[in-house]
């Protein structure tokens, strides 16, 4: 089994899992997935950088017992089972080995696995361990995306530990970036399905380590960045509250009404150039449609009426904007009904925690009649103006 050295005596020692095509069985994995763990091994000890998930404990083991590992702290930056749940096996293998972590990881790892508490070193905030010639230094980042997280700062090589934060879902060959926009979209499909409800704690955190010297960004997921400011500028542009004149439309049609409606809009917006991304929500990947949420200055539901509703996929799409919390900042639904329901309400609801002003709904009776096609017209016109007042040039 393969471990490679990315600095004198510092190993990644990670699985790549190239099937995985699911997460939290919920978040689609185009791309499959890595668990990066690290080993650093210093002049007297040597610390384990988090584990991989269950399912690759064994390719961890034998990496472990190849490189020949005494490992006498296993460092646990986040207790998600991605990234702990090797840790019961790891330390089977070195009964002495101490979990360093934070107080409230320590709880969740006792929650998760029944170890004894005297297994555990809780650090502080800036707390440092000296291995011999390594000094590791913990920073404290909640909510990156849960709220008992650290990072790792190893100070003589400048090699940032950062978990999942900066991560992206993308099993490769490669252990730093080569290519860089495959991977930044694979970054930003990471960060709206995972880091996006967090945003303003990651503001905190970006600035927390922005006077850090960084050589290398050495995430949980992904390829390692030996580019640090790739990363962390595009992951200020996300976390900004800067909007680009874009309109995420997420549709559903029965039969033909509310498409066509669609439809024209799409063509509306073009005209006024503004950018438009369609996602059929019977076909789309709902993490294209999270990542369209990171930038758009605008949501459009478009729905027909079905069980004197929204139709399903409609408020699937809206409960998961509400859940990402994208910085959005206007909202609006369009559709058809044949005699009523409460489609237009049930939206706006399932949107509340989004800080959205939002234009009048377009909710027509039977297949759109011209003077139908006007109110999207003038939908599109008041899209376009606030646009123009809101998004930098
Ligand atoms: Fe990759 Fe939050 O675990």
């Amino acid at each position: 089994m393969l471990y490679r050295e990315i600095k004198p005596n510092v190993y990644y020692v990670g699985s790549i899992d190239w099937d995985r095509r699911l997460f939290d069985e919920l978040i689609p994995l185009p791309d499959g997935t890595s668990y990066n763990a690290y080993l650093i091994k210093g002049s007297e000890k040597t610390a384990l950088i988090d584990t991989v998930d269950p399912t690759k404990t064994s390719e961890l083991i034998t990496r472990l017992r190849d490189i020949k590992a005494d490992v006498d702290y296993v460092v646990a930056h986040h207790a998600e089972q991605d990234h702990s749940g090797s840790i019961p096996e790891v330390l089977k293998l070195y009964p002495k080995a101490k979990v360093v972590c934070t107080s409230k990881c320590k709880t969740m790892l006792v929650d998760l696995f029944h170890l004894p508490g005297d297994k555990f070193i809780e650090v502080e905030d800036g707390e440092t361990l000296q291995l011999g010639g390594k000094t590791l230094e913990f920073i404290h980042a909640p909510w990156v995306h849960w709220p008992e997280t650290m990072l790792t700062y190893l100070r003589e090589d400048k090699v940032l530990f950062t978990c999942d934060f900066l991560g992206s879902h993308l099993a490769t060959s490669n252990l730093f970036v080569e290519d860089e926009n495959k991977v930044y979209e694979a970054a930003k499909r990471y960060y709206a399905e995972i880091m996006m409800p967090f945003r303003v704690a990651i503001r905190k955190n970006l600035e927390k380590i922005k006077n850090l010297d960084i050589s290398i960004v050495a995430p949980s997921h992904g390829p390692l960045y030996n580019n640090p400011s790739f990363i962390i500028n595009a992951y200020r542009e996300w976390v900004s509250d800067d909007v680009k004149n874009e309109v995420v439309l997420a549709y559903v049609s029965m039969h033909g009404s509310t498409q066509a409606m669609v439809d024209y809009l799409i063509d509306a917006l073009m005209q006024r150039n503004i950018k438009v991304k369609p996602f059929n929500l019977s076909v789309s990947d709902v993490g294209e449609l999270a990542m369209s949420l990171v930038d758009a200055a605008t949501i459009v539901v478009a729905t027909p009426m079905v069980l004197g509703g929204a139709h399903p996929l409609a408020m699937y799409a809206a409960y998961l904007a509400n859940a990402l919390r994208p910085k959005t900042r206007f909202a609006t639904v369009i559709g058809s009904y044949g005699w009523g329901g409460r489609a237009v309400e049930q939206i706006k609801d399932a949107l509340k925690n989004l800080k959205v002003e939002l234009f009048e709904p377009v909710l027509i009776k039977g297949f759109p009649r011209e003077e139908d096609f006007r109110l999207l017209d003038k939908l599109a016109d008041s899209i376009r103006s606030k646009h123009d007042e809101i998004v930098k040039k």
